[in-house]
């Protein structure tokens, strides 16, 4: 059954709401989640019924800050300091989980993602509840992310009772993900935390990042994901039939001049890595309005966010 989805900033209606176990989309630095009380089971299978998950994908919890943290995860001293140093910010914490995190969240892992989201709303919002909350990206599975209101409306509208509006994601892709519950520290996600400032940060040197997406480190890494309704091309495997058909494009900075220009969108006019993760999924939405037969994907300058912003591409061009 649906139910009246509605936008607006109040805090205390999300609160209400997330109390009495529904669902509400909330703003955060990177993209726009889907939340629901963590610690409650029923909660947390709408939040998969919704995004049409499959129950092997674990979800990521959000808390206020490292003491909430603690509630849910064992945390060694020495990451502790990491994430009192790092958050809150686009970074998720993979730990071992303790009992009152529900198996459902963690799809059977012995360990749980821990987020502190770098959002006005957000973190006044988890002032206001005495619960975390799970939140995936708030889009149906193997979709792009959100990154404004209006996105997660026009895509889950009807699943859910409230989006809490925070404007537009200054990041605008997920966080990076690492791994701390080993010895060394792994990276599962590169995304909006820049991995030279983490490894500056967390003082350790990332040499043996896995980012296989065929064998996924984060179960949700799969090789096709961020795929919107129009088809994707890097340059190199672009159709051979091109004459006759409509041709947009993806572009970092400038217009391809073999291309019609309204088909085209840029990501960052003056280059810049930031302003392109900003509008990427924005970007990849927009292809879907305009009259083309598919589109040229030009991936980013290695630099900055632009191997996060690289990965997206990859995966939004694989083939399904
Ligand atoms: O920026 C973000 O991280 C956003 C905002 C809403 O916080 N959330 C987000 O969630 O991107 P989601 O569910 O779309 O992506 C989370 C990823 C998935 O690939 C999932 O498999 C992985 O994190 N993950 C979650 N818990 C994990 C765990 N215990 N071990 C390994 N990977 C995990
Ligand atoms: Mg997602």
């Amino acid at each position: 059954m649906d139910v009246q989805t509605e936008i607006g900033s109040d805090v205390y209606r999300a609160a209400e709401l997330l109390g009495k176990g529904e669902l509400v989309a909330i703003p955060t630095e990177t993209v726009y989640g889907l939340a629901g009380n963590a610690l409650s089971s029923s909660s947390v299978i709408k939040i998969f019924e919704a995004k049409n998950r499959p129950a092997f994908d674990p979800l990521i919890v959000h808390v206020a800050n490292p003491a909430a943290a603690k509630v849910l995860a064992t945390i060694p001293a020495h990451v502790e300091k990491w994430m009192e140093m790092m958050t809150p910010g686009p970074v998720t914490f993979i730990l071992p989980k303790k009992a009152v995190v529900p198996d459902l969240v963690t799809s059977g892992h012995p360990t749980v993602g821990i987020r502190i989201p770098n959002h006005k709303l957000t973190l006044e919002l988890l002032a206001q509840i005495d619960f975390p909350l799970a939140a995936p990206s708030a889009n149906p599975f193997g979709y792009v992310s959100p990154t404004n209101a209006n996105h997660v409306a026009d895509q889950l509208g009807g699943k859910l009772p409230y989006i809490l509006n925070g404007g537009e994601c200054p990041v605008g892709i997920e966080s990076t993900i690492i791994d701390v519950s080993g010895k060394k520290p792994t990276v599962l996600r590169l995304g909006g935390f820049e991995l030279e400032e983490l490894e500056q940060k967390m003082g350790v040197e990332f040499n043996d990042i896995r980012l296989s997406s065929s064998q996924p480190n984060a179960p949700g890494m799969l090789h096709s994901h961020y795929a919107p309704k129009v088809k994707l091309y890097a340059y190199d495997e672009a159709p051979m039939d091109s004459i006759g058909k409509n041709v947009g494009a993806i572009r970092f900075k400038e217009y391809d001049a073999n291309l019609i220009k309204e088909n085209q969108i840029i990501l960052s006019e003056s280059g810049n890595t930031r302003e392109a993760a900003q509008n990427l999924f924005k970007s990849l939405r927009q292809l879907e309005a305009l009259d083309i037969d598919y589109a040229l994907v030009e991936f980013v300058p290695q630099k900055g966010l632009g191997k996060a912003i690289n990965d997206r591409l990859t995966r939004a061009t694989a083939r399904r």
